[in-house]
């Protein structure tokens, strides 16, 4: 595992300088107290590419050793060459095939299934599987709906084979497209309906959403998801050591966890300091708790995240090292 986050500290009392906002408000509604941000020009890669760097350390893997990089991230510095290349170049991964795909806040979940595949089949031995999200550049500082939201961050993790019983053991992945217009970011495309959402952004090309849409539907597919991979591996919710969901919002997070009855203390977040990261959101707190020795060998952790497209998952591991 490893992991990196901008040094730059954007607090709930530095956004109250910028919006018609208050820490109460922040803190009271998200859960959210302080998040990471990238300097104006800082690329975004650049996080990616230094947790792939300790990913691969943290693994004894050689750089050479790795058949493919995937990469999960919603902000790319480049339509091309995609994130991947760029850290199969800067990681000396020489031998990698490498793509970047973009499944939203649900990324490290639909890239940990992807390794699951080819590592089962044999036909890679080592996968890479980075999250990389920049969120502050498609963020419209004047719009206090969503700008207290997010951050920056970066999550990665060697993937490779253990033994029987340990792992990845189930995985669930799934999608909505009919629900997509509920959080947008456009690229190269910039329709009326876009145009009309952001009519007081400064930027057009930044994030918009249906908060309150986005919210009802996470609060049920997080149990419902989290439930089908525990089942699929015939395991219960009580012989969990952790949930490590999605980071959009505490009050989805505690809610999602009522409805699944799993105990407060046994999720495990970091939104207060990091806020939303997307799809870097789980792997950062998995290397959080990892690097905070919450993990001990034969642990049972389920990872549970939802995000645009609309795209959600879960995975269910049993921690091996
Ligand atoms: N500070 C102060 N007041 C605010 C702020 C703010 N930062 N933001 C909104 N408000 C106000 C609103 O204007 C509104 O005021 P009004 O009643 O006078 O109209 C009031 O607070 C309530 O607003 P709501 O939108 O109803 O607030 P809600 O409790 O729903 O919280 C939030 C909004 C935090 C966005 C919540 O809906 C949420 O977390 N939704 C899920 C978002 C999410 O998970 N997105 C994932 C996307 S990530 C990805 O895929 C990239």
């Amino acid at each position: 595992m490893g992991s990196c986050v901008p040094k730059k500290i954007l607090t709930n009392s530095d956004l109250e300088k910028m919006v018609d906002t208050s820490d109460e408000w922040i803190l009271k509604r998200t859960g959210i107290s302080e998040r990471r941000i990238l300097e104006e020009n800082e690329p975004i890669h650049k996080l990616g590419v230094e947790a792939a760097r300790q990913a691969i350390n943290d693994s004894g893997v050689k750089p050479e050793e790795i058949d493919l990089i995937i990469v999960s991230t919603s902000t790319p510095d480049y339509l091309v060459p995609s994130t991947s290349c760029i850290i199969q170049k800067e990681t000396g991964a020489v031998k990698a095939a490498a793509f970047d795909l973009t499944a939203a806040c649900t990324g490290f979940i639909y890239g940990i299934t992807i390794a699951k595949q080819f590592i089962e089949t044999g036909f890679y031995k080592y996968i890479l599987v980075v999250s990389s999200e920049g969120m502050s550049k498609v963020t419209e500082w004047k719009d206090r709906n969503t700008c207290v939201l997010f951050g920056d961050g970066a999550g990665a993790a060697v993937v490779g084979a253990v033994e029987d019983g340990y792992g990845i053991i189930s995985t669930y992945i799934d999608a909505d497209g009919t629900q997509g217009n509920n959080i947008t970011i456009p690229c190269l495309y910039l329709p009326e309906e876009d145009i009309a959402r952001r009519a007081n952004y400064e930027n057009k090309m930044t994030l918009w959403q249906e908060g309150q849409e986005v919210f009802k539907f996470a609060v049920k597919i997080m149990p419902f998801a989290s439930e089908k991979v525990l089942k699929d591996a015939g395991i219960k919710v009580e012989d969990l050591k952790y949930i490590i969901p999605h980071q959009a919002n505490i009050r989805i997070i505690d809610s999602a966890a009522k409805r699944l009855g799993i105990e407060p203390e046994k999720v495990y977040t970091t939104i207060r300091k990091y806020g939303n990261i997307s799809s870097a959101s789980i792997p950062v707190a998995l290397a959080d708790a990892y690097q905070e020795k919450c993990l001990k060998k034969g642990d049972y952790l389920v990872f549970v995240g939802f995000g645009a497209g609309l795209t959600w998952g879960a995975a269910l591991l049993r921690w091996s090292k």
